[in-house]
């Protein structure tokens, strides 16, 4: 396609706004725009929004904000709201953005094209909140695929009906959705028969796939996933704990490329608040899930999503919270601080916390997890792990001593999800390495590889 301008992109919030990115930078490819890093070289600049909480929606409103003076300067550039800002906010967005040229819905993407040519013919202030048609048939554009990636996201769902009274999701992505297995697996193959090795499948809840479309269970779509030659690693987020069932837990012991880790958000240890939550299961429910699939998958990396100062939180609440940490032993966790969304019904519920007390109750049980993601990582010292190689590292550590020209230090990531930094003057991209663990940090690990085992 002939060459029209520059596109930049910035992405805020989930992995599926990334996978979607890919697809909207694929459909400007198409029309010409090539992708560029520097924002003052583009002709259209898109910014892919997030209303999970204020201050994801405050960056997308002040990064386009900036925009206004720019087309006075350039009044061809055109700017994109895309994404969940810009469906909950549909042509109320022209209020604080009077200079944005289109916003486009989540559902509205398989539109992106026209809706540029329109632009291009002098349409001004085009807005589409409508419903889904065709986004998921579209297929990555693999001649843009950057030669150094061994992992790529494909999202197998969307939407959600669980309407957790403090989250926006439902409202803005609509209700749940599952994607036809058949397009799932092509677009697998497409990514495999490019070097992709590994893939993460995506969806609000993706363990409650297929109950209402899609053709199969989820189970059966990580068998089908796990056929496509290629691919050797397979990961997928986010589960949620009522839909764990026991057809998931054994697909994951019998599957061996499926990665022995679960993201498995609890989002808060106090049964009240978990009923206030709305989220469909107790303290002791989640409990007994985490202790089955540690008995099924020993050594399984846990990681989970924790919500602090939830309306009506006390600090007993908070504390039932901090010991189902130490009870449950994560790998990892994400916390956030609870963030109003007036869409949500939560936005009215009574005794909010105030801002200083959950952000004293995040330090805290950030402090806590630190404690016991080390406790977790030393364990792993003097073992030997899988390590899917991603990439040279941009940072090298104190431990790396080049002993020839062709040592690098490299990065990768073990089936748990934990980061593995190590030398080698043999490995590449892609490479599955036996790295020796001999020292463990928060945040990495650090070992010396014992042999190559595939090319
Ligand atoms: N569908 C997934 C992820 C939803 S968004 C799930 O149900 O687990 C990712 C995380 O953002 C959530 O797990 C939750 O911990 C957090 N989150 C959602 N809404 C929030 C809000 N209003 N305030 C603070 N954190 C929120
Ligand atoms: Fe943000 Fe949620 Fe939308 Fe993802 S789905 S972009 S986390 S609001
Ligand atoms: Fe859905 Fe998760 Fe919210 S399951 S309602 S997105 S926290």
């Amino acid at each position: 396609m002939q060459y029209k301008g520059h596109a930049y992109i910035n992405t805020i919030g989930c992995q599926m706004n990334v996978y979607d990115s890919e697809k909207l930078a694929a459909i400007l490819n198409a029309l010409g725009f090539h992708p560029t890093r520097d924002m003052d070289k583009a002709d259209i600049v898109v910014c892919n929004t997030c209303s999970i909480r204020h201050k994801a929606e405050e960056k997308a409103f002040s990064f386009l904000g900036r925009f206004a003076k720019e087309k006075q300067k350039k009044p061809y550039l055109l700017t994109v709201m895309a994404g969940c800002v810009a469906q909950q906010e549909g042509k109320n967005a022209f209020k604080r953005l009077p200079h944005l040229d289109l916003v486009l819905g989540t559902q509205a993407f398989s539109r992106f094209g026209q809706h540029i040519a329109a632009l291009q013919s002098g349409r001004r202030q085009i807005v589409d909140t409508g419903p889904a048609d065709g986004f998921f048939e579209i297929m990555p554009d693999t001649a843009d695929f950057c030669e150094n990636q061994v992992s790529k996201f494909v999202t197998i769902m969307q939407g959600c009906d669980n309407f957790c009274t403090y989250c926006v999701v439902p409202y803005v992505r609509g209700s749940e959705r599952s994607r036809a297995w058949e397009s799932i697996v092509e677009e697998i193959r497409i990514l495999a028969d490019s070097g992709i090795r590994e893939v993460t499948l995506l969806g609000q809840n993706v363990n409650s796939y297929g109950r209402k479309e899609g053709g199969i269970s989820f189970a059966r779509l990580l068998e089908k996933v796990a056929g496509v030659e290629g691919i050797c690693r397979i990961r997928f987020a986010t589960s949620h704990p009522k839909d764990l069932s026991s057809e998931l837990i054994q697909a994951m012991t019998d599957l061996d490329k499926v990665c022995s880790h679960l993201h498995l958000p609890v989002q808060s240890g106090s049964d009240k608040i978990l009923k206030k939550m709305n989220r469909g299961y107790t303290r002791d429910i989640y409990l007994s899930r985490i202790n089955d699939l540690k008995k099924a998958c020993p050594g399984i990396g846990l990681s989970t999503d924790i919500i602090v100062g939830f309306p009506s939180e006390t600090r007993t609440d908070f504390n039932d919270t901090m010991s189902l940490l130490t009870e449950v032993q994560f790998d990892s966790i994400f916390a956030f601080a609870y963030s109003d969304r007036s869409s949500a019904p939560a936005a009215k519920f009574a005794d909010q916390v105030k801002e200083k007390e959950k952000m004293d109750r995040l330090n805290q049980l950030l402090a806590l997890q630190d404690q016991v993601t080390e406790n977790i990582n030393k364990k792993v010292k003097g073992q030997v792990v899988q390590v899917l190689v991603e990439g040279v590292s941009t940072r090298l550590h104190e431990k790396f001593v080049k002993t020839s020209d062709k040592m690098k230090q490299m990065t990768g990531r073990t089936a748990s999800n934990k980061i593995v930094h190590f030398p080698s003057d043999t490995s590449g991209i892609g490479d599955l390495v036996d790295i020796k663990i001999s020292d463990a940090y928060l945040h990495s690990l650090w070992g010396r590889p014992l042999e190559r085992l595939t090319p």
